[in-house]
């Protein structure tokens, strides 16, 4: 049987949190499944880990910037939303899940996420406090009723040395939930 994620272009989102560093692994291991893998990554998330870590391990560039394009010059959030098969954010800082819940569109990731057809997965990462927010979990239940998926977040240990909800989900438990959500869309189309 083939595997689900050979061939498939996947958008991966990483935005400003420490859990950034295991978004290094989800990507290394969707380019060792055969996916084709495209890294935008936030401003706040290149203060987290290196951009030339995401292009050395999906052999592509790492997009950031709305206004100088790499690839598509017609505008790079519609080239790179249009190639999209599935979206994934991981990490999704509450800046992050409130501009996409909001509908916002005032960096790369979240005007790409706005012209995206394909189907979005969120996985949260932030501290317990913020987690249980009421502000963010309104945007949560929005992300929900506008048809996204999320993974996580977990309960743990969080690296500010609380625990509690906030902890992003393993790099296997979001590659799980993208093969699901590939599945899903290959049955429904
Ligand atoms: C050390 C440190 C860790 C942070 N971790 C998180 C986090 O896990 N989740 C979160 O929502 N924000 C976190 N922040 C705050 C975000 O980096 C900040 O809100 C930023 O504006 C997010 O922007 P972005 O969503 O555009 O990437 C952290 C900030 C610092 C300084």
């Amino acid at each position: 049987m083939s595997d689900v994620l050979q061939h498939r272009e996947v958008l991966l989102g990483v935005a400003g949190g420490i859990a950034a560093y295991k978004t290094a692994e989800l990507c290394s291991r969707l380019v060792q499944r055969g996916a084709r893998v495209t890294v935008i990554m936030t401003d706040s998330a290149k203060e987290f880990i290196g951009a030339a870590t995401f292009e050395a391990l999906t052999g592509r560039p790492v997009y950031n910037d709305q206004f100088q394009a790499k690839e598509h010059y017609q505008g790079e959030h519609i080239g790179l939303a249009r190639r999209a098969e599935v979206a994934i954010v991981a990490p999704a800082t509450a800046r992050t899940l409130a501009r996409i819940a909001l509908g916002l569109s005032d960096d790369l990731l979240s005007t790409t996420l706005l012209v995206c057809t394909c189907p979005i997965i969120v996985a949260p990462a932030m501290n317990c406090d913020m987690w249980a927010k009421p502000a963010v979990q309104r945007h949560v239940t929005q992300l929900r009723d506008d048809g996204m998926h999320l993974v996580g977040p977990e309960e743990g240990w969080l690296s500010c040395g609380q625990t509690g909800f906030g902890r992003m989900s393993e790099p296997g438990e979001i590659l799980k939930k993208i093969e699901l959500v590939l599945a899903d869309s290959a049955e429904m189309s």
